[in-house]
């Protein structure tokens, strides 16, 4: 998959809601139900990161739920993109962005949302053919303010700026000519996942659509 195409692709996932999840799920067992709230509540397109030993197995499972489109965050080798696409990861999530990594992901015909955090970063990838990139860490990185300034001389970059995000500055980020979805955490709290309380989940992720 070419660098375009990977864009083409990444670009249809973040207008299909104005948030991704961002997942780090300890426990693969309430991966389906979790998905399933997500979904119902509005939002499609999920990312789970691999931080956790369960991760692998979450996508597996996530994988299954109707509706879903499952993708793979905190990529960082190659060797994290194989075990992704094995697990049935639509898509692939990174930090930032390294020549290994994105070649790994061009290979696996995954098509990959690189992190960028700073002009130059945006213009190396840009220059890849990465048109769709996530701006990390967004809030530590100045906000929506910074990723204002990138994109006055760089407008062809789209960006899903993630780190940092919540209701309180989402919209910032949206009204954004160069973003069309956020990334967060904030969606899948620790504390509801541990309560296995779905429908409060389900009710977070219907707010998050109404930000836009
Ligand atoms: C991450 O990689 O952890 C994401 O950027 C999510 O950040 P958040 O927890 O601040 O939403």
């Amino acid at each position: 998959m070419t660098p375009q195409d990977a864009s083409v692709e990444t670009l249809k996932l973040c207008e299909l809601a104005p948030v991704i999840p961002v997942l780090v799920i300890h426990d693969a067992s309430i991966a389906q139900d979790l998905a399933r709230a997500l979904v119902k509540g509005g939002l499609p397109v999920l990312e789970v990161t691999l931080r956790t030993p369960a991760a692998l197995d979450v996508i597996s499972e996530m994988a299954q739920v109707e509706g879903g489109i499952v993708g793979a965050g905190t990529l960082l080798t190659p060797s994290d993109v194989t075990k992704a696409v094995a697990a049935g990861a639509r898509f692939g999530v990174s930090p930032g962005a390294t020549d290994t990594l994105l070649d790994a992901a061009e290979a696996a015909d995954l098509p990959m949302l690189p992190g960028a955090a700073t002009s130059s970063e945006a213009m190396r990838l840009l220059e890849r053919g990465y048109s769709v990139q996530k701006f990390f860490p967004a809030e530590a990185n100045g906000g929506a303010a910074a990723l204002k300034a990138i994109g006055a001389p760089i407008p062809q970059v789209t960006f899903c700026p993630t780190g940092g995000i919540s209701t309180k500055n989402a919209k910032d980020y949206l009204s954004l000519s160069n973003t069309r979805c956020v990334g967060g955490s904030w969606v899948a709290p620790q504390a509801l996942i541990d309560a296995k309380d779905w429908d409060a989940i389900t009710k977070l992720a219907q707010e998050a659509c109404a930000l836009v």
